[in-house]
């Protein structure tokens, strides 16, 4: 193949599957934290104070976020979910926010957040109602998407309860025209395939032009059944969704609840490795003014961040699965690889599992270089395709590596790792 002929292959597998919505935004996977799981539509300020939802609650948690790493980690958007509003619109008929619980109002607390360096976002309904009942947008997109900008809004949140699902695709559409007619970057965040799925196969081309990131899939709650359900789905459907991801658009698969209590530390390591793979949105819902020690780092691996955040922006694949065991793979830039190994045995102790069955362990001819990140950091240094190494695997937990292929031969290399191993998306059973 000439030069020439040979980028623009490359190009061309860089290339996601769709245009991404044209707003310059999401260009990697959006980080921040999002109250809803931790927090849910906890109003009662009167009795908790501390946790009600309120102007205090977004405050504070940005105060942590500056003071304790989290913003020099990555960690931006300071997200508002459902019960924010008043249940009355104003004479002009925009949306206000609860007088009591945000008495400086959103645009205030707007300044608030920028103030910090950091960006809000804020939520709102394609229907009727929002989730908790609260006033939707239906019949006031321009007018909601006008009143978020003016109050220098970063990002919404756009949820699909009570709407006719035949109308969602014109709404979340429409949203997304009228948050571009404003003027100001407001990062798009849809839930439209999830409310989508129970009508039709939604249209993931449609939903990139449209959207920064998309719900595809049940909320996320605080334990390892619910996460696995989210892994679960993400996988029978890979084929579907994976191509649709990329800068610009990502699947969302639902917040991280590490930090929380429902999940073992092993079981936030695997959520936390899973995330990165899968390139999805790192939207924490967890108390971060109090938060374990060994979660915070976790939440902040720099090498577990950089997986996630990776420049070429491709989502990853579960490619093996057997002997309770699945393999997870994502290509990451410079022809590096991502790979997850999750235990999916809920019983015993710690088992061996070796690495070079893992089918993107092909990019190891004749060499490379394996660093593992979890579930302790450890250069492994380099390796051969008949390496045999086997990395000790807790009961729902995950070890996580990168592998780097050493050879001068690009051409061979890049064949092997993009056409061998991910045009093919037949599970490899181990
Ligand atoms: C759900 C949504 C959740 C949360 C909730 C608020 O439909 O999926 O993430 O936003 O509504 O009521």
């Amino acid at each position: 193949m000439s030069r020439a002929a040979c980028l623009l292959v490359i190009i061309s597998l860089m290339s996601p599957a769709a245009e991404a919505l044209d707003n310059g935004l999401a260009l990697k996977p959006t980080m921040g934290w999002l109250h809803w799981e931790r927090f849910m539509c906890n109003i009662d300020c009167d009795t908790d104070p501390n946790n009600c939802i309120s102007e205090r609650l977004y405050m504070q948690m940005a105060d942590v976020m500056v003071k304790e790493g989290w913003k020099e980690a990555g960690y931006e958007y300071v997200c508002i979910d459902d019960c924010w509003p008043s249940h009355q619109r104003d004479a002009q008929g925009r949306l206000q926010a609860d007088p009591k619980r945000f008495p400086g109002g959103i645009k205030k607390l707007a300044d608030y957040i920028h103030s910090k360096g950091l960006k809000l976002g804020i939520y709102a309904d394609v229907g009727d109602k929002t989730c908790a009942g609260y006033p939707g947008s239906l019949g006031y997109y321009e007018k909601d998407a006008q009143t978020f900008a003016d109050w220098d809004v970063d990002l919404l949140k756009f949820d699909g309860c009570f709407m006719n699902r035949a109308l969602l695709g014109e709404g979340y559409s429409n949203m997304s025209k009228a948050l571009n007619n404003t003027g100001r970057p407001i990062l798009y965040s849809c839930e439209w395939p999830l409310y989508e799925w129970p009508l039709k196969q939604p249209n993931y081309t449609a939903i990139r032009e449209t959207c920064n990131h998309w719900r595809n899939f049940d909320d996320v709650f605080d334990s390892w059944s619910s996460v696995k359900s989210i892994l679960d789905w993400t996988a029978a459907h890979q084929d579907i969704i994976v191509p649709a991801a990329g800068p610009g658009g990502w699947n969302d698969p639902d917040m991280l609840v590490i930090g929380n209590f429902g999940l073992s530390h092993d079981q936030q390591e695997s959520q936390m490795a899973l995330w990165a793979i899968m390139a999805s949105p790192l939207l924490m819902s967890n108390d971060l003014r109090d938060i374990c020690p060994r979660s915070k780092e976790l939440l902040q691996n720099k090498r577990i961040i950089d997986i996630s955040q990776d420049s070429m922006g491709k989502q990853g694949y579960r490619t093996a699965k057997g002997n309770n065991f699945e393999v997870w793979e994502r290509p990451l830039s410079k022809n590096r690889l991502a790979v997850a190994v999750l235990n999916k045995l809920e019983t015993g102790g710690p088992r061996g599992f070796n690495i070079g069955a893992a089918p993107g362990w092909k990019i190891c001819g004749p060499q490379c270089n394996v660093t593992q990140i979890l579930p302790q950091y450890k250069e492994m240094g380099v390796q051969t395709q008949q390496s045999k190494i086997i990395v000790s695997v807790n009961p729902s937990g995950t070890a996580l590596l990168t592998v780097t292929p050493i050879s001068s031969d690009f051409t061979r290399l890049h064949k092997l790792n993009w056409q061998g191993t991910f045009v093919r998306r037949k599970h490899t059973i181990l």
